[in-house]
């Protein structure tokens, strides 16, 4: 039993070392944590904390342009005793990255402040100055109970390699209603059994944007002011599967509920995705738009057979989607062949415009 032991460890090891940084984040590191408690009030003394079982977080400010890294022992316990603030910089980031296995980070309700607008010029990701991407997240295990406050770009980018709850959490961008751009709550992407849960956001792109995983559960969460909860954009080797959106409210959003791919793309599919329970109002655009024509320039209007979706399913509780005058309620548009197995039967719409069906044929609903 050692020896085996000992073989699989030295395998990891070897697979580690010709590993790139990209497939790190997939391989679990383990690490063993030593029986204390390290506390953090500067970033000089994370590298002796994060050996600890316990790590207690002061209240202090990370220097612009560096990046608060807890690359934490197996079963670390975090603890936020007080709000972080984040120097202004123009840099990609990220301003900070959580790495771990079966981690727990209680948030305490403190803040992570990144100290509002200095970066925002209404180009978010798409021009401008360069802004750094706030919370990278790597871990699994529980994070709960803190606030993202005012990213100059993206908030968080979950890519957990297990199970993984993200509960109570607000992302709030109210103050870049004007200048915030791209500001999308949580990007996931390569995640696995990933949770988010009563998550409250106010920004200005995705609430929630899925574009590589398995075992995506989205619940019990409000978006208000920002592009909807959208699977994708979906590119090239990109699989989304086994997703649920359940009873969320959506709420004066761009869109409601989204599907968007690239056309043209290889080796890329969404299939499973499942709408229960969820309340959208106010939708400006679109109630519900599943598109295989996306760009992040603009629609093209042109489909091919490139990001197969199959089993989209409004079934279960009621969904109930409204939009504003002038939005349409559904829009589809797939190539042919390219969509299969939709099924809306539990999904009521109101307001606007019908919208359009292309080329799949909709169970249980009509426009
Ligand atoms: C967040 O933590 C604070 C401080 O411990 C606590 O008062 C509050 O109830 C917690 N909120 C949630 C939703 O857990
Ligand atoms: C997708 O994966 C294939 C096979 O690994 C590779 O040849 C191709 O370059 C990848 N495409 C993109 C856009 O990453
Ligand atoms: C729908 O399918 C038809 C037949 O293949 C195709 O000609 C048309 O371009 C498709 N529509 C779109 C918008 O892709």
């Amino acid at each position: 039993m050692k020896f085996v032991l000992v073989s699989l460890a030295l395998a990891s090891a070897a697979t580690l070392t010709t590993a790139t940084s990209h497939e790190l984040a997939r391989v679990p590191v383990h690490r063993q944590a030593k029986r204390c408690t390290g506390t953090i009030a500067s970033l000089d003394d994370v590298a002796a904390a994060v050996k600890c079982a316990t790590v207690n977080i002061k209240s202090f400010t990370v220097p612009a342009g560096k990046t608060f890294e807890l690359d934490l022992a197996d079963g670390a316990v975090v603890n936020l005793q007080g709000d972080i603030t984040f120097g202004s910089k123009s840099w990609a980031g990220p301003l900070m990255l959580i790495q771990g296995k079966d981690i727990r980070f209680n948030g305490g309700g403190h803040k992570l402040d990144r100290q509002g607008a200095k970066l925002w010029d209404a180009l978010g990701s798409n021009g401008g100055v360069t802004k750094p991407k706030f919370f990278k997240v790597k871990a699994s295990g529980v994070m709960d109970n803190f606030t993202l406050l005012n990213q100059p770009v993206q908030g968080f980018s979950v890519s957990n390699p297990a199970k993984l709850v993200m509960s109570n959490i607000v992302v709030d961008v109210r103050a870049g209603a004007k200048l915030g751009h791209n500001t999308d709550a949580f990007d996931i992407s390569a995640a696995k059994d990933l949770t988010i849960t009563k998550a409250t956001i106010y920004n200005q792109d995705d609430c929630v944007a899925i574009n590589d995983g398995d075992g995506i559960t989205i619940q019990d969460s409000t978006c208000t002011g920002g592009h909807g909860i959208s699977v994708g954009s979906i590119k090239s080797n990109k699989t989304v599967r086994n997703v649920l959106i359940k009873n969320n409210r959506i709420i004066d959003n761009d869109n409601g509920l989204r599907i968007k791919t690239y056309d043209a793309q290889t080796g890329a599919s969404v299939s499973g995705v499942h709408y229960t329970g969820n309340v959208a109002t106010g939708c400006k655009k679109y109630g519900v738009i599943i598109q295989q024509d996306y760009t992040n320039e603009g629609a093209t209007g042109k489909t091919t057979v490139g990001v197969p979706i199959s089993g989209v399913h409004f079934t279960g509780d009621t969904n109930t989607v409204s939009v504003a005058s002038g939005a349409k309620r559904v829009y589809i548009l797939c190539a042919k062949g390219s969509c299969s197995d939709f099924d809306f039967s539990n999904l009521k719409t109101s307001g606007g415009s019908a919208g359009s069906i292309t080329n799949v044929s909709v169970k249980n609903y009509s426009l």
